[in-house]
């Protein structure tokens, strides 16, 4: 499904935007004048999004895409190029974080989150490089967290898959300079998206409540939003970030300093 209004400016995907925080970043950057390609699993809800943004006058598209595919991953950069001609920014923000007891860690469930989480970032970047290198640069941003840094028996899989997603975000910055293609981290601490509250809800019972008492024992007391995310990454796919790359965007509240 296809919503094109406006000019071509510069053009980003965002992985996992069909709602939480991806699609919070996409109508950031929908608002800073971006073409913005919405990606899911989840086709009525990204094309609604992708519809809603198209009516703010921006051009949106919905690409059906999941992250643990590499056909999908594929496809998704090969839309975009088909779509509008370029890619500018990719933002990796797909993920999934499920909790297990320590000990009880299953192999199924570390390389479905390594799939996700590490796979298809690794996938999305290496598809959409030759097209940043051919335009002269680009930007690639992945959505990270706190966790790699902190620990945390009960996100086992989920931290070293964010660990895994730092390195390529390191290796990829440092080796993508002569393209001019910048690379970045934006280390997230808590934001009640509803993929957290779900996730709370389930390990902690009621995630509002939860998350109210997490908020309260945060250095800044309160959790970060949707919207001072989105801002750190309009930042860096900003002309203003051209000489950020290799760089870790702590927007954790002081959850985690060093
Ligand atoms: N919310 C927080 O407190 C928090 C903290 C640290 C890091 N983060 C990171 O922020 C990002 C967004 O998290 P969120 O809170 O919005 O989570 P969420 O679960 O609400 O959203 C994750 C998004 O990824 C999508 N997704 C999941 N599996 C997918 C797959 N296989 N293919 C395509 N899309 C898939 C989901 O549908 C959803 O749109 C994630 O990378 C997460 O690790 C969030």
């Amino acid at each position: 499904m296809t919503v094109t209004k406006g000019a071509v400016n510069r053009v980003v995907v965002i992985t996992g935007s069909t709602g939480g925080m991806g699609e919070g970043i996409a109508r950031r950057l929908a608002r800073d004048s971006m073409a913005v390609v919405i990606s899911g699993r989840r086709t009525r809800e990204g094309e609604q999004v992708a519809r809603d943004i198209a009516s703010t006058g921006a051009r949106a598209l919905f690409v059906r895409a999941d992250m643990s595919s590499e056909p999908d991953c594929i496809g998704l950069i090969r839309s975009t190029i088909e779509h509008f001609g370029r890619l500018d920014v990719l933002v990796n923000n797909a993920a999934i974080t499920p909790e297990e007891p320590p000990g009880e860690q299953s192999v199924e469930l570390w390389d479905d989150v390594f799939a996700v989480n590490a796979r298809g970032p690794f996938l999305c970047c290496r598809e959409a490089i030759p097209h940043m290198r051919r335009q002269g640069g680009g930007r690639i941003i992945n959505i990270g967290s706190t966790v790699p840094f902190r620990g945390g028996l009960e996100r086992l899989a989920y931290g070293s898959s964010k660990g895994a997603l730092l390195a390529l975000t390191k290796s990829l910055a440092r080796g993508l300079t002569p393209d001019r293609i910048l690379v970045n981290w934006v280390a997230v601490g808590w934001v009640a998206t509803p993929g957290e509250l779900r996730l709370r809800d389930i390990t902690n019972g009621d995630g509002r409540k939860f998350l109210e008492e997490t908020a309260e024992q945060l250095p800044l007391g309160r959790l970060e939003t949707v919207e001072e995310i989105a801002a750190g990454v309009s930042y860096l796919a900003s002309e203003e970030a051209a000489h950020v790359t290799g760089c870790e965007l702590n927007i954790s509240g002081g959850l985690w300093m060093r």
